[in-house]
């Protein structure tokens, strides 16, 4: 994908929680987001998922400016696929039915049909037995694999994860990361926030690192992990990367 951000600005209650965020990237497949707690990561993540309005400022995605009017970003949303820390499905619906509502409600898709996409993309991931369990009879890591699953079953032309793993223990984090990690192969395009920075090395090509509402560092992995050019950016690298 081809993403350009101009100037993104937010304001919550008086207080600036992005400070004009700028960042112009040509091509990019896998952009991780990482940061200190309160940054900006998540209104940034949900401003370009058209979840949230900016006060000011511009976001392109593959030369398409982002219209923040309700209409048009009904049709932005539907192109991205997004998965957020916890709480991602409905409790009181199946994996399956999980699945089949947004296509069926969203995307306009026939029962039969969201029905066969469903299945077809709980079998690529494994969740086929799964099917007919609700969120609480599932485990944390299966619950947010069917969460991805419903998020890459519509086709999106981006996917935005938001810390999808900080609410799993290790081995579960370890599932749902294989999951991104084949999705990536597949050559998808993500904009991923993580605090598992091993993982962020593997999986990205650009970092960004937000602090206090701006971009203190932004660039390929290995300059943003070896070389931080910011004494804001080494002080959060040297306590992440600490252990
Ligand atoms: N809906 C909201 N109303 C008011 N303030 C908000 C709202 N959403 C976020 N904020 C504030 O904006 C700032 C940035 O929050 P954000 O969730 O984007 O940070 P983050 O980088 O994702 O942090 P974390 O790593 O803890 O998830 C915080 O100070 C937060 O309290
Ligand atoms: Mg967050």
């Amino acid at each position: 994908m081809k993403l350009k951000l101009s100037e993104v600005t937010k304001r919550f209650d008086g207080h600036l929680v992005l400070d004009g965020i700028s960042l112009a990237l040509e091509k990019v497949h896998t952009l991780v987001l990482i940061g200190p707690s309160g940054g900006g990561k998540s209104t940034l993540l949900r401003i370009i998922a058209g979840l949230e309005y900016p006060d000011s400022g511009e976001v392109v995605i593959d030369d398409e400016t982002v219209q923040f009017q309700e209409a048009a970003l009904l049709q932005h949303r539907r192109t991205i696929g997004t998965v957020f820390q916890a709480f991602n499905l409905f409790p009181h619906l199946t994996a399956l039915q999980n699945i089949t509502l947004p296509l069926e409600k969203v995307h306009q898709h026939s029962p039969k049909e969201a029905e066969e996409i469903a299945r077809q993309f709980l079998a690529r991931f494994r969740l086929e037995n799964h099917a007919s369990k609700r969120p609480a009879e599932l485990s944390g890591g299966q619950r947010q694999r069917v969460a991805i699953a419903r998020a890459v079953s519509i086709k999106p032309k981006l996917l935005l994860f938001d810390e999808p793993t900080s609410a799993l223990d290790p081995e579960m984090t370890a599932e749902v990361l294989d999951m991104i990690r084949e999705l990536r192969e597949e050559g998808r395009d993500f904009i991923l926030v993580t605090h598992e920075m091993g993982f962020a090395r593997q999986v990205a090509d650009q970092v960004a690192l937000l602090a206090d509402g701006r971009i203190v560092e932004a660039g390929a992995v290995a300059q943003v992990f070896e070389n931080p050019s910011s004494a804001a950016s080494r002080d959060f690298l040297s306590k992440v990367l600490k252990y």
